[in-house]
């Protein structure tokens, strides 16, 4: 099966596009780089020693989606492409809408044109808002999204349903990160984010690296056990084999429309976070509790039993691989 990845140069989608290599699917890529790097491509091929066609280009360019489907043979699509910093999306609420639902709706014609009609979609537990249970099911209410981010992402799965509806032969994957973090073994690849990261890990391996000089906690006055925000941290390596879960359903059973929630179950403070990486990696991590970040919630985490019982899938990393593997990236990082 030849799969496209777009956004495949980015942090999840260079995992899964190893992943899908791994188990000799054939791939092609599609980047803009506005968040990754070209240097991407050629580890993806020194990790699995295989080879894959890329094209550079941006979702919102119909002539390279057109060009893309017109050279190859595609089967399926695995869609990453977008923007996801959620504090960033509150200051540019156009370029967010824009570049993660015009794209989507570009590629949708496309797909429809070429009649490839199956896709799975890289979705966010933002799209629950500030939950009204925990854990979070995949029937949990979504809404009240608290950021542009978390609402293009439920805009675009409303437009998946909506599509479906139309027309049942569409075969839709949508796949619900809660927060992926970690690397990939090696250290080849790993995430790294262009500018001061906004998410905890990768700020945690900087503040480690001596790039940053303390990590801020973002208050510890939620209702938590020790008052930091807890959320659900999923190895990435785990996430993107839970793209070949999906893409397995999509391909050996009936046609439909599919939503997982993809996430350990497991919840871990910031505090615990910092315990964890300096345990595991014997290195301090200073620290300073500063005011809450607006739009945060106190407590994220899933109810996995979904995506175990129907994909077949279960986690084989824990928080302690996680940030070993994120460290060790790091470390082989310049
Ligand atoms: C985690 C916890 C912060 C940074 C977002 C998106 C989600 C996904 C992952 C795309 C929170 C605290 C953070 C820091 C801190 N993105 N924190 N100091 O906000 O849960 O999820 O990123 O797929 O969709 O919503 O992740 O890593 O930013 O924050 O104290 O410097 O760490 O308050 O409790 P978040 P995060």
């Amino acid at each position: 099966m030849k799969i496209f990845v777009t956004g495949m140069c980015g942090y999840i989608g260079s995992h899964t596009a190893v992943e899908l290599l791994n188990q000799n699917y054939e791939i092609v890529g599609l980047d803009n780089f506005s968040n990754s790097k070209k240097e991407t491509i050629d580890k993806i091929k020194q990790i699995t020693k295989k080879d894959f066609k890329f094209y550079e280009g941006d979702m919102l360019d119909k002539n390279i989606l057109t060009k893309i489907f017109k050279e190859n043979k595609i089967d399926a699509v695995i869609d990453f492409a977008a923007y996801k910093a959620v504090g960033d999306s509150v200051k540019n609420p156009i370029e967010y809408y824009t570049n993660n639902v015009s794209s989507v709706l570009n590629l949708l014609k496309i797909m429809k044109e070429n009649n490839v009609k199956t896709i799975v979609f890289s979705s966010s537990a933002t799209v629950y808002g500030n939950p009204e249970e925990m854990p979070i099911k995949e029937t949990t209410k979504t809404g009240n999204t608290t950021n542009p981010y978390g609402t293009s992402k439920l805009m675009v799965e409303k437009i998946l349903k909506d599509l479906y509806e139309s027309d049942n032969s569409w075969n839709i994957c949508i796949l619900r990160y809660f927060n992926p973090i970690g690397a990939h073994k090696s250290g080849i690849i790993g995430e790294d984010p262009n500018g001061i990261p906004a998410n905890l890990v990768p700020y945690v391996t900087q503040v480690a690296k001596g790039k940053l000089e303390y990590l801020k906690v973002f208050g510890n006055d939620y209702n938590t056990k020790d008052g930091t925000g807890v959320r659900d941290y999923i190895h990435v390596v785990d996430l993107a084999i839970g793209h070949i879960k999906a893409l397995q359903k999509l391909e050996n059973e009936k046609k439909g429309l599919y939503i997982y929630n993809l996430g350990t179950g497991k919840g871990s403070s910031v505090l615990d976070i910092i315990k964890t990486f300096e345990k595991v990696n014997n290195i301090k991590i200073p620290y300073k509790i500063t005011e809450r970040r607006d739009g945060d919630i106190a407590t994220c985490y899933s109810d996995p039993s979904k995506a175990q019982k129907e994909l077949n899938f279960k986690v084989q990393y824990n928080l302690e691989d996680m940030l070993k593997d994120a460290w060790n990236y790091e470390k082989n990082s310049q």
